[in-house]
């Protein structure tokens, strides 16, 4: 079904005109035609080029735009030094001047690669994300972050680099599998419990949720991150907390090889922050437990650290979690809704690793009777 055009800025430093809309393809020729480019290249996966971009790319060419196809590895495996290297010489090889354009055609992880190759080749070329995911429709295009994991962690090497423009088109996100999609939730219900102040601000995205309407939820879920952007532009500031639960989340995505979705693993490190704070005296027994609810059982996403991983294993990951500064580990933590300990300071505590250990040894062992009914 064809909708109207909806278009906002992204309200970064660096902004750029958001397009959302379902079915709106044929309009994207005449939005990409001032940008006068010489080569236009279009990167994307075989298996997402074979779902919709082979049709974008007749679509894009007939309308004269001098388009190359570029195809990569996709997912969390794939966002590599190798793909970067491998990616970068086929866009040299194919031409690609500082008036080109490239164009990601991906989720989360393709458009991070992407972009960090596009803030990389000649110091910076113009690239255009066309999200396929929930999560990317909704998350990772809304941040001028790109990145590319290392050998020892996630997300390590990485620069700021702003797209040209977000074309969010959700009829490509309407192939994603149930369980990616339902992932792709977890990180506006975390930007509730960092903004909101209880959990009946949740509702409307849960409703939104089971409305199965997508171009619905996609807004839902965008204006759950824009006013965090929009009090720190630079997201180097206050938009710090958009990490809540990032710093378990990340190094449980990267211990699990792609075996989770990065909502998954932020599902069960929003979890662990909550009770990271209560043992510290923090967070009630009724917020930790509003975190089980909200995304356990509302949700349906993991909440609980697979036996796979040790504690001791995943604080080693942790330590190398790319917030980590000179003072050290931090966590972000929450005491009540929207409410951060240390809120006047850098919002991160420090934690004593004995007591994270403890917490994560008592979360792994057999479930708690809190914990039962929570999955
Ligand atoms: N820069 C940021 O601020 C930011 C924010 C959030 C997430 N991220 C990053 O985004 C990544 C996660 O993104 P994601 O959740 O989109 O997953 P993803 O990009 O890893 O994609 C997962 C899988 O879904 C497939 N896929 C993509 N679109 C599809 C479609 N329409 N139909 C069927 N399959 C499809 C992909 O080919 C891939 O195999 C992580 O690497 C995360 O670090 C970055």
């Amino acid at each position: 079904m064809t909708s109207d055009l909806q278009i906002f800025s992204t309200e970064l430093a660096e902004p750029c005109p958001y397009y959302l809309g379902e079915e709106i393809e044929a309009q994207l020729p005449a939005v990409l035609a001032p940008f006068e480019c010489d080569r236009c290249f279009l990167v994307t996966s075989r298996p997402l080029y074979e779902r919709m971009g082979r049709g974008l790319a007749q679509r894009l060419r007939q309308a004269g735009l001098p388009l190359r196809v570029i195809l990569v590895g996709d997912g969390e495996r794939e966002k590599n030094w190798r793909s970067l290297r491998r990616l970068g010489e086929a866009l040299v090889a194919g031409g690609a001047t500082k008036d080109s354009l490239v164009l990601a055609l991906g989720g989360g992880a393709l458009g991070n690669l992407v972009g960090l190759a596009a803030a990389l080749l000649y110091r910076g070329v113009r690239f255009v994300e066309i999200p396929t995911t929930l999560m990317a429709l909704t998350d990772s295009t809304l941040s001028n972050k790109q990145a590319i994991n290392g050998r020892r962690g996630k997300n390590l090497f990485g620069s700021y680099h702003a797209p040209v423009l977000i074309w969010g088109d959700v009829a490509y996100a309407r192939s994603e599998p149930e369980r990616q999609r339902r992932a792709g939730v977890v990180e506006g219900i975390k930007n509730l419990l960092i903004t909101g102040e209880s959990i009946t601000d949740t509702q409307p995205l849960l409703d939104a949720w089971q409305s199965r309407d997508l171009l619905r939820l996609t807004r839902c879920l965008i204006d759950s991150k824009l006013p965090i952007l929009r009090a720190d532009p630079s997201e180097r500031a206050s938009a710090i907390i958009l990490e809540y639960g990032h710093t378990f989340g990340h190094a449980i995505e990267w211990l699990c090889q792609g075996a989770l979705f990065h909502g998954e693993a932020i599902s069960i490190g929003l979890c662990l922050a909550a009770e990271l704070s209560n043992s510290l005296g923090c967070a009630s027994d009724e917020f930790v437990r509003e975190h089980y609810e909200l995304l356990g059982d509302a949700l349906g996403t993991p909440t609980r650290l697979p036996a796979e991983i040790t504690p001791r294993v995943l604080l080693e990951t942790m330590q190398r979690d790319n917030k980590r500064s000179r003072k050290g580990l931090g966590y972000l933590l929450l005491v009540d809704w929207g409410q951060f300990l240390n809120p006047s300071g850098d919002r991160q505590t420090k934690v004593d690793d004995e007591l994270v250990l403890k917490v994560l040894s008592q979360l792994t062992s057999p479930p708690s009777p809190r914990l039962k009914s929570a999955r």
